[in-house]
């Protein structure tokens, strides 16, 4: 009792300083779920990508069928149970227009959508999920649909009729209403007040890219907020059309970034995250076929640590043993829901050269707080597997404090028994049951790998008996 009063301290304080948090309980951790819209244009338009300026325009196919059908996935995978509880419908399931009367209320596709949203909605709550929908703050989505700038309030309180549960509010056709953090501000605090006036608890996603320095005015309004372009199923491919080195002062966010440099824009973001209000480093990519599975494990796990939204972007129906494995790792999930909800800081980034001083990736370490602990991210961006070895004293600067602490340590990627390979459930091994913050951990990090490591404080048999717990449970 008298550490959960301290932990409710520590993070007012926390929030104090970062500043008002939209903590109504909506995202005390980061939401978990599933978007409808990466696997059908990645993999239907595959051999069309290059050839135009942005899939965005390929996406319009979402179905109440494909949408139905994901939420069956979720529940009949046990993804459900471990936390993925949004369904959300991305760009595209409107009508062609607006409804001619005033004031003129959205309105989905009749063809692909035949029973209404309302009707998706009821369905996906009977299973125990909950619904989110899709729009622009501006006057056409990014696929050209008619967008929400001037009709925040019927739309809101559309979407409250229907059952939503969660807002995805995108960028495009904004009429030039950007440039300034005041601009930007604006317009998308207006549907933040339009959701808060239906009475109906949404999740407000807000995506904007990261421009106008969305992490300095978002936490006040929204619950997560995009803070780069779009990502693209690759581990670290170049692209021109995300042009920018860090998001600090970027003016084009664009898109095609990959995974990397994601995680790049990330480092110094994290500190504007907590309870409620949480960088969005967009949907999840694993199962997509881009990236190996070593790729793929970093990728989760970086998501996961950060305390980004996990939002899958996989198709569930088709999901391979591998891909079911990674996105079901119940530690990083239990590290992603913990309590003391604050991401994971870089804390240290040594770039690596070859023996002909050619630069070959980098080394990060990442650190941050858990409920009775630490977790320890280590990233190795070479193409060579990496030897190293750490004391958490060195890596994370919050245990000096507690040197008399024992900890046991559990490695959140280690095979608990390697004979079964990479299969669900299989994952976590621990360590040693009683180190303290000057034990020498070694460690052989894959080439475009990663390492995580759960330390947890206290009496080993209660820190065991806390790592049989899923996500969802703690
Ligand atoms: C933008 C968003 C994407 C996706 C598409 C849909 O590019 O950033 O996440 O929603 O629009 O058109």
């Amino acid at each position: 009792m008298k550490s959960r009063r301290l932990l409710l301290g520590l993070s007012l304080v926390l929030q104090a300083a970062m500043g008002v948090a939209k903590d109504d309980g909506l995202a005390r951790t980061p939401p978990m779920g599933w978007v409808g819209l990466s696997f059908l244009v990645e993999f239907k338009h595959s051999t069309l990508t290059t050839l135009v300026p942005s899939w965005n325009f390929f996406a319009c196919d979402i179905t109440q069928d494909t949408i139905l059908k994901a939420a069956q996935a979720l529940v009949d995978t046990g993804l459900k149970d471990l936390g993925y509880e949004y369904v959300i419908m991305d760009d595209c399931w409107h009508a062609p227009a607006r409804s001619s009367r005033r004031p003129h209320p959205p309105v989905a596709d009749p063809i692909r959508f035949p029973d209404g949203i309302k009707a998706l909605a009821d369905k996906i709550h009977a299973l125990g999920l909950k619904i989110g929908i899709y729009s622009s703050a501006g006057t056409k989505t990014c696929a050209g649909q008619f967008g929400s700038l001037g009709y925040e309030e019927i739309d809101a309180k559309t979407y409250a009729e229907w059952g939503i549960d969660y807002l995805k509010y995108d960028n495009c056709y904004n009429e030039g209403q950007a440039g300034y953090d005041l601009v930007s501000y604006n317009r998308y605090a207006k549907m933040s007040r339009a959701l808060s006036d239906t009475g109906r608890p949404i999740l407000y996603s807000l995506c904007n890219w990261g421009e106008d320095h969305t992490w300095n005015w978002a936490p006040t309004i929204a619950h997560t907020w995009r803070m780069s372009g779009d990502i693209m199923d690759s581990y670290d491919a170049y692209d021109d059309r995300c042009p920018c080195e860090s998001m600090i002062d970027c003016k084009l966010p664009g898109f095609h970034c990959s995974m990397t440099r994601i995680l790049e824009y990330a480092a110094p973001l994290v500190q504007k995250a907590g309870a409620g209000q949480w960088n969005d480093l967009d949907m999840l990519e694993v199962g997509n076929g881009g990236m190996t599975t070593d790729e793929y494990k970093t990728h989760f796990a970086m998501w996961a640590v950060i305390k980004s939204p996990l939002i899958l972007g996989n198709d569930l129906t088709k999901m391979d043993e591998v891909t079911k494995a990674i996105i079901t790792n119940k530690w990083l999930i239990k590290i992603n829901q913990d309590r003391v909800a604050l991401p994971v800081n870089r804390v240290r980034k040594s770039i690596i050269k070859n023996p002909h001083g050619e630069v070959t990736g980098n080394v990060q370490v990442w650190s941050g707080p858990l409920k009775d602990g630490a977790v320890v991210a280590i990233v190795n961006t070479t193409p060579e597997k990496y030897m190293m070895r750490y004391q958490l004293v060195d890596v994370y600067p919050q245990a000096k404090k507690t040197t008399s602490n024992r900890y046991s340590v559990l490695d959140a990627w280690a095979l608990t028994n390697p004979s079964l390979g990479i299969v669900e459930g299989n994952w976590g091994r621990s360590l040693g049951e009683s180190f303290d913050v000057t034990t020498l951990i070694p460690l052989e990090i894959p080439a475009h790998g990663v390492s995580v490591h759960l330390w947890q404080v206290g009496d080993p048999d209660r820190a065991s008996s806390q790592h049989v717990l899923h996500g969802a449970e703690l």
